[in-house]
């Protein structure tokens, strides 16, 4: 059994996901630990009724990117982790970070790249440009964290129809509820048994 931590920011309806995912599609790895960038999360209160382990680590507390990276690797190491999900994770991860675990860390995104996607495209701000491009299809991708924002190898992607009188909300949470909910458990349980399969680190 791999163990995942996932990383947060906000809501956390996508670690949701995971979590009720546990034991039916994701069956090769266990959540053990919730790490979060902000103590306001409601992603952390998730976590807590999941009988899940939280963490958290302020880059305003520890005063640079690289203690901030430095203090995270140190707490997913320390808990033997091996994948990392970043599920609404809103903070870019520079390539010593990324280095640190390649192939190992998954990121979820609410377009299908390489369109509405890179430095500055993240929540609600991506349908909003997709609404204002005027695409007829968007929906979500899986991919590797790589140190381009977005950049990574895909694993996987849901197309989402664009429906008349959408608003970036509703949008927002077709995409959700039609593509990320199902992909991101789906690509962590593949990413999961592939590492079992293979039985090393
Ligand atoms: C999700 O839509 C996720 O794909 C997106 O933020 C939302 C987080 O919601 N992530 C990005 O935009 C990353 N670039 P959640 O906290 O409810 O899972």
């Amino acid at each position: 059994m791999r163990r995942i931590a996932v990383l947060v920011s906000g809501g956390g309806t996508n670690l949701q996901a995971l979590i009720d995912a546990q034991g039916s599609v994701l069956k090769s790895g266990k959540i053990t630990l919730v790490v979060s960038n902000n103590a306001g999360a409601y992603a952390l209160e998730r976590a807590k009724n999941a009988g899940i382990d939280t963490a958290v680590v302020l880059k305003k507390e520890l005063g640079s990117q690289e203690a901030f990276e430095t203090k995270l690797m140190e707490i997913l190491d320390e808990n033997k982790i091996d994948i990392i999900i970043l599920a609404g994770f809103m903070t870019i991860l520079t390539a010593r970070f990324t280095g640190h675990y390649p192939k190992r860390i998954l990121n979820v995104h609410p377009s299908l790249i390489p369109a509405f996607c890179g430095e500055g495209f993240y929540g609600l701000r991506v349908h909003e440009e997709a609404l204002r491009y005027g695409v007829k299809v968007t929906g979500a991708t899986v991919h590797f964290v790589n140190e381009i924002p977005d950049g990574g190898e895909i694993i996987a992607q849901k197309a989402v129809y664009i429906e008349d009188g959408d608003t970036p909300e509703i949008l927002q949470r077709r995409v959700m509820e039609q593509a990320e909910w199902v992909l991101l458990p789906q690509a962590a349980e593949t990413v999961c048994a592939t590492l079992v399969t293979l039985g090393g680190n």
